[in-house]
């Protein structure tokens, strides 16, 4: 049966789940905060709070980094072999898989993003990324070199080199993908046996904890996975800083990247960081107008625009620039907007009060800067955290609506001459997270990819990701790259051995 929170029904599972999320996992018991504070849980479309759950601090940080560290050192973990690493990670899969529409209300409810874009994007691409990684577990190589050894040349020698576990991960991420960034951290962590301090934002706990029971009925050894919920400058900043981690992996805000970077940097913890972006998507003058203004829209609005790599600067060529902003503010005013545990909604509220006055924020500063709202502009009346999907053209390149990242469902329609012009345009920004081209002129396209500086580049298609590709940024999007082969490296040590024979 299905009980209301404010005016939506939710079902008994998630009920249930929501009186366990008053503790958190460390060490394999699940535990209240040390000093018994609490974080309250809010519906972003309402506002009105539905749970709470431990606001862990630095003191809930130092014991779930012992039992990471106790984890990896002792036990059954360090000994557990790659098949048995990956059969873990596959059944922790099928149970992510089996609970995915639980997962995907929780999800929903926490965030505010529609429950179907949860079940069908974000558990989709959880589940996917779990099995992914799994396969990796008995894929860990090194090499063998045939040495020369100039200094000895008397003796013969042989060297190889092991990729083994970085150690203890402290895992901080954001609020808009929380499961997935769950995923993102802690399945690399699980393939390369490593153990996971991992603290979910403040805005969007639950789907960290119900992972964690999860992992734990999968059977995987206490202290593998330790949660700590709470808040960024208190239980963040004491994992980030910790001298018991080996390697701090974040994904949020550039300003807070950096401060993690630094804090990381002191302890010699390795480091990577997924940071913010203000992504072009770039229009040739041979593009559909109508394909390339639902490319566009999808860009941008998808997730309600907080995206990290939310192509958020739309740069169209002039010869079609009417017809792709009218065709892009027609799908902008034509969206629903409603609270993300009812079906019909298409945008749903952005995540917190602070998320939203943030990006209208924005908003008012391009129109008092003298842009234009195509579409949108204008404020929702409460209650809940929602913005219309907003359209701005008229924009200069110095106003902050084109520079800084908005993380809302707002981009700048931006015309353009020629390809050169583009160019320089689309890199004029201290983020190089992402872009797209839209155009089928393939030898113009092929030219144009190497001159954009972005980690990475999609041609027609936008905000699409395969478990299979590395994701991460240039310039002050980050640094490392997660995904693919390459997030290997990020949760490995090389170490070389040299052997006299
Ligand atoms: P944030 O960077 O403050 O939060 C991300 C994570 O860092 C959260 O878990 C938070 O608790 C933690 N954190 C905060 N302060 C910390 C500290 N001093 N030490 C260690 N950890 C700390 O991002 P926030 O405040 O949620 O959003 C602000 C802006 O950041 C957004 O408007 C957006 O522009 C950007 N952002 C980018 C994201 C991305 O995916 N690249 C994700 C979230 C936000
Ligand atoms: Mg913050």
């Amino acid at each position: 049966m299905n009980k209301a929170v404010g005016t939506i029904d939710i079902s008994a599972a998630s009920r249930a789940f929501l009186e366990r999320a008053r503790r958190m996992p460390i060490g394999g018991t699940w535990v209240e905060a040390l000093d018994g504070q609490t974080l309250d849980v809010t519906d972003p479309a309402t506002g009105e709070r539905f749970a709470r759950v431990p606001a862990g601090d630095a003191g809930d940080i130092d014991r779930a980094v012992a039992a990471a560290r106790t984890a990896f050192e002792s036990g059954d973990w360090p000994r557990m072999r790659p098949v048995d690493r990956e059969r873990l990670l596959l059944r922790l899969a099928d149970l992510v898989e089996g609970h995915a529409d639980e997962l995907a209300e929780l999800e929903a409810l926490d965030n505010g993003k529609p429950v179907t874009v949860a079940r069908h994007v974000d558990l989709a691409l959880v589940v996917d990324f779990l099995r992914y990684m799994a396969g990796w577990a008995t894929k860990i190589d090194g090499t063998t070199q045939e040495l020369s050894m100039p200094l000895v040349r008397e003796r013969e020698f042989f060297g190889f080199t092991r990729r083994e576990a970085v150690g203890v991960v402290g895992a901080i991420i954001p609020w808009n993908f929380p499961l997935l960034m769950v995923a993102w951290k802690v399945a690399p962590a699980l393939a390369t046996g490593c153990t996971v301090v991992l603290k979910p934002a403040e805005e969007t706990p639950l789907t960290a904890l119900r992972f964690a029971e999860l992992l734990a009925d999968a059977g995987y050894p206490a202290g593998v996975l330790n949660v700590v919920t709470g808040h960024g400058h208190t239980a963040g900043a004491a994992l980030a800083s910790h001298p018991g981690v080996d390697k701090i992996a974040f994904t949020g805000s550039t300003e807070i990247g950096k401060r993690v970077g630094k804090a990381a940097l002191d302890n010699m913890s390795r480091v990577s960081l997924e940071l913010g972006g203000k992504s072009p998507v770039i229009v040739l003058d041979d593009a559909d107008p109508a394909v390339a203004a639902a490319g566009a829209a999808q860009a941008i609005f998808f997730n309600q625009g907080q995206i990290c790599c939310a192509g958020s600067r739309l740069y169209v060529h002039k010869r079609i620039f009417e017809p792709v902003v009218a065709h892009l503010s027609g799908i902008a005013s034509a969206m629903t907007l409603g609270p993300g545990l009812d079906p019909a909604t298409q945008m749903g509220p952005l995540v917190s009060r602070t998320q939203r006055d943030r990006v209208s924020g924005y908003i008012e500063a391009g129109l008092a800067q003298g842009a234009r709202a195509a579409s949108g502009g204008e404020p929702v009346a409460g209650p809940g955290y929602f913005v219309r999907p907003t359209v701005f053209t008229d924009a200069r390149d110095d106003m902050s609506i084109v520079r800084e990242e908005i993380f809302g469902p707002v981009v700048v329609a931006m015309p353009y001459d020629d390809i050169d012009e583009v160019a320089r345009r689309a890199n004029d920004s201290p983020y190089g997270l992402a872009a797209s081209v839209w155009s089928n002129d393939l030898s113009r396209v092929h030219r144009l990819i190497p001159r954009l500086r972005a980690g990475t580049v999609w041609v027609n298609c936008h905000n699409l990701l395969d478990s299979a590709m590395p994701f991460g940024g240039f310039k002050q999007s980050g640094f490392g790259r997660e995904m693919g082969r390459a997030v290997i490296d990020l949760y490995t040590e090389s170490k070389s051995v040299i052997m006299a024979l």
